[in-house]
């Protein structure tokens, strides 16, 4: 087994035990609601979030570009018809048209991987969502959207984000590694350590760096505007809090009509 697959078949594996968020996935079922739609995933992942909503009576159609997440779908939609999910980028491949309702969950506006600068990768996802639904579909986007004064000290913090066993006997550590934030750009460039060890016990590690935009709730708001997106919900948790830039780890968790 070659290194890559290793880590990417681990990452993929801890990520879908560790990342649960039981109270984001009961949110988007309870907003999207009882009547079947159809929805488009994108960037979908695992299927945290798809596989509950095909689950609950929706046609429910996901892509991400991430071949390892995808696996953990087809294990868990086994059995269903209503769920269909492929590769690709979202950046590069058209999305589709004429669903009810787009998702673009687990914090995506910060985890897009692509070659274009970060800004106009989070305005393009909110146009191209705009594009994929009819008149008067809807969309759910969330996003980390907080105030980080302190995070531009350059003071370099070292955290452990994932770490477990995975099926293979594969035991590793995900690392973030901060330290470099611009409060007037709000970019954030942070590096991120894996630390692997197979079942064979050889170890290794992979080091890559992330370069990140963390928009604001105004910017955000001015590319719905401009893309047709009128915000029905605003909210800063699952809970419902109102929506507080200064409060650290606030969420902005809209639902928006197209019209
Ligand atoms: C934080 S995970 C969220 C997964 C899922 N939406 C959820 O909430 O559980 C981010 C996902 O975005 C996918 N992703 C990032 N950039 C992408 C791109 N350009 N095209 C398609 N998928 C992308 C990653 O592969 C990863 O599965």
């Amino acid at each position: 087994m070659d290194k890559d697959f290793i880590r990417k078949h681990w990452y993929a594996y801890i990520y879908e035990q560790q990342v649960i968020q039981a109270d984001e996935v009961n949110f988007i079922l309870s907003i999207v609601g009882n009547k079947p739609q159809n929805i488009l995933e994108v960037a979908c992942g695992g299927g945290r979030i798809a596989v509950p909503l095909a689950l609950a009576g929706h046609k429910v159609t996901g892509f991400d570009i991430d071949e390892y997440m995808l696996e953990k779908i087809a294990a868990k939609a086994k059995g269903l018809s209503n769920i269909s999910f492929y590769k690709a980028d979202a950046v590069l491949h058209d999305w589709g048209k004429d669903f009810d309702v787009v998702i673009l969950a687990g914090n995506i506006l910060l985890n897009i991987e692509s070659e274009l600068p970060y800004e106009q990768a989070q305005e393009l996802f909110i146009k191209k969502a705009a594009a994929s639904v009819k008149q008067n579909g809807y969309m759910y986007l969330d996003f980390d959207c907080y105030e980080r004064p302190d995070q531009a000290s350059n003071k370099k913090q070292e955290w452990v984000c994932f770490e477990g066993t995975d099926d293979l006997g594969t035991y590793g550590k995900y690392i973030v590694i901060s330290g470099d934030y611009s409060n007037q750009t709000h970019i954030d460039k942070s590096y991120r350590r894996y630390e692997i060890i197979p079942k064979n016990g050889e170890m290794f590690s992979f080091e890559t760096t992330s370069i990140k935009h963390f928009p604001t709730f105004k910017q955000v708001k001015m590319w719905l505007d401009n893309a047709g997106w009128e915000i029905i919900h605003l909210y800063g948790d699952y809970q419902k809090k109102p929506m507080d830039e200064k409060v650290i780890g606030n969420r902005a968790i809209i639902w928006a009509k197209k019209s």
